[in-house]
């Protein structure tokens, strides 16, 4: 197994400042499910811990979660939109092959004076794009930073296959990354790490450069999310607790010194596993898997807006997260969160 780059982040201090979330209204519960699959409500709960997810409308796709979601962090943020210098969306359900789905979203964020662009890293896109704006903003070359989280799944899920169409949700997540106003907010490292011989495991075969979209492709289903659910699964409990392991290591912290572990969001099992494999007590760890499902790239800012939401992460916690997903990819990040932002319009 190849091993990951993993470092302490240097350069001047860097935080988030600003957080957002958005789901769309539809519910789809389990017995919905159950009532068009064969599959059951306790089938579900037993193997992920889903209750429930949330499903796009006709017409809606994933650049609409995401704007409203990455409103929502420039306003928590209280930066103006024209003063983010890049927009990097972070999606496995994009708009469109091309352009790239940050695109319109910063043009529906307002900001106008920045750079755009997608990443594509399974559902690690998250901490994947949160290292390179933390980079960015450290390093000097941008000032303020808006990641984006932003998924509709439902559009690339086989709604007739039981083994994906329980597990996956449409949701965005966003957050704005800028320089830290010294409040006590610092983002302090990653691990950021790749196997590209799992790539089978999780994939959407066909419509990219290697299989066309064709009539047998659509006859095959080949447009849909593909995958071996015990492979991702093994793969998942093992390198979630050993990325974690080397981003505290590398950082100079132990598991005791975290308050909060966020996780990816793909099933509570997978949760369980790592949590007990790190020596995580329960309450240190938050989910909502249980609400909207696996939402990829949205799923760790998600946690961040909900657990901030209900007080389970306050200023100066040190919190961890930790994606993982196709490539096969992961990602971790450890953060002091920081307290509320003093008004910043600009270059500080
Ligand atoms: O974001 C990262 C991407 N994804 C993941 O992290 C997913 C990782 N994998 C998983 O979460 C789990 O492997 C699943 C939840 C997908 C499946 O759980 P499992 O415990 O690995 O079940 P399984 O695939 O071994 O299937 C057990 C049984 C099979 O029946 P038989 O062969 O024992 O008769 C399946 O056909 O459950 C059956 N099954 C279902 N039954 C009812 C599979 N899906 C369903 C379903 N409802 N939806």
């Amino acid at each position: 197994m190849p091993s990951s780059g993993s470092a302490p982040l240097m350069g001047r201090p860097v935080s988030i400042s600003g957080l957002g979330a958005y789901v769309p209204e539809k519910v789809v519960t389990n017995d919905d499910l159950a009532a068009v699959l064969d599959t059951s409500d306790q089938w579900i709960k037993e193997r992920t811990g889903i209750a429930e997810r949330r499903m796009v409308d006709q017409g809606e796709c994933s650049s609409d979660l995401g704007i409203v979601a990455g409103r929502e962090a420039l306003v928590d943020a209280r930066i103006d939109p024209q003063c983010i210098e890049l927009v990097i969306t972070a999606t496995i359900s994009p708009d469109r092959i091309m352009p790239a789905t940050a695109s319109r979203v910063a043009l529906e964020c307002g900001c106008r004076n920045a750079g755009a662009y997608d990443l594509s890293a399974g559902c690690s896109g998250f901490i994947y794009a949160l290292a390179m704006a933390a980079g960015a903003v450290a390093g000097g070359l941008h000032e303020h930073v808006l990641v984006v989280g932003a998924e509709a799944l439902s559009r690339i899920t086989d709604q007739q296959d039981r083994a994906t169409a329980v597990l996956f949700g449409d949701g965005a997540g966003a957050v704005v990354v800028s320089p830290s106003d010294g409040v006590g907010g610092r983002i302090l490292g990653f691990d950021l790490g790749n196997d590209g011989s799992g790539e089978e495991l999780l994939t959407v075969p066909a419509g990219g450069s290697r299989l066309p979209a064709s009539c047998s492709t659509v006859e095959k289903r080949q447009h849909f999310i593909k995958m071996n659910g015990k492979g991702v699964f093994k793969f998942a409990t093992r390198v979630v607790a050993e990325s974690a392991g080397r981003v505290l290591e590398r950082c100079g912290f132990d598991v005791d010194d975290v308050d909060l572990f966020v996780l990816h969001q793909a099933n509570l099992r997978i949760i369980d596993s790592a949590a007990v494999k790190l020596g995580i007590p329960g309450r240190k760890v938050y989910t909502n898997v249980q609400r909207y499902g696996n939402t990829s790239c949205a799923s760790i800012p998600l946690c961040l807006r909900d657990a901030r939401a209900e007080g389970r992460l306050k200023p100066g916690d040190r919190v961890l997260l930790v994606g993982f997903g196709a490539g096969l990819t992961w990602g971790a990040c450890l953060m002091e969160w920081g307290g509320p932002r003093a008004v910043s319009n600009g270059r500080e």
